[in-house]
């Protein structure tokens, strides 16, 4: 990992993830969790504040130090106890069927194999419980798709990994969880943005 992707990457995460309207989108993919939640791509903590009063331990998957050193305020915070579980969601140290829930949000258009990340998640998630998940990817309009393609590779160059069009809709499908809802929509903004807003807010289930 680089200098860029290392030191300035997380910075500009958080930075351009943070705000009370994105805060909103937090509650709202948070809600209904329960119970012991692994999250993936933790990143400096931003979900912590929107995670519910049932939710009783976090389990943290982040691979950036700085990102989990940035966290470190936010925990001390946080009503739930949070323990770093891991570098890796393509390959998480947790057993099978034991957690309640898993949350990603912005994360799956990073993790280099989502499909793999999947996977881990069926395996770890107790049946009944579910992937909640806010991410952006591939938007439906032709146009705006086919720019997403273009501008995808010096996306993942400049931000560490980042897919532009990943259909997350589809990745979550063919998991084998069950989608109990989901919304997509362009985030509102200037239409040259569209490429990078088209977000996905879901809830998919292990039956
Ligand atoms: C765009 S940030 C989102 C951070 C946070 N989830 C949020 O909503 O603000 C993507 C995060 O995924 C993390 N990440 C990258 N590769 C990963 C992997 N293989 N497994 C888990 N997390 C990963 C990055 O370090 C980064 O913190």
């Amino acid at each position: 990992m680089g200098l860029w992707a290392k030191q300035v990457v997380p910075r500009l995460v958080e930075v351009g993830s943070g705000g009370e309207e994105m805060l909103a989108y937090r509650q709202r993919v948070c809600e209904g969790l329960t119970g012991r939640v692994v999250e993936l791509g933790f990143g400096s903590g931003a979900n912590l504040e929107a995670l519910p009063p049932e939710v009783t331990g976090l389990v943290a998957i982040e691979p950036s130090d700085l990102a989990w050193r940035r966290s470190e305020q936010r925990r001390a915070r946080a009503a739930v106890p949070v323990e770093r579980g891991g570098l890796d969601g393509q390959r998480l140290d947790v057993p099978d069927a034991t957690v309640d829930a898993v949350l990603s949000t912005l994360t799956l258009c990073t993790i280099p194999d989502a499909d793999a990340a999947l996977r881990e998640v069926v395996r770890v998630l107790r049946p009944g419980g579910a992937l909640h998940f806010l991410e952006h990817g591939l938007a439906p309009d032709d146009d705006v798709a086919r720019w997403q393609r273009r501008i995808e590779p010096v996306q993942k160059r400049v931000f560490d990994g980042c897919h532009l069009a990943r259909p997350i809709d589809e990745l979550v499908g063919r998991s084998g969880l069950v989608m109990e809802w989901l919304e997509r929509a362009y985030q509102p903004g200037p239409r040259v943005m569209r490429p990078w807003v088209y977000g996905y807010l879901g809830r998919a289930r292990r039956t």
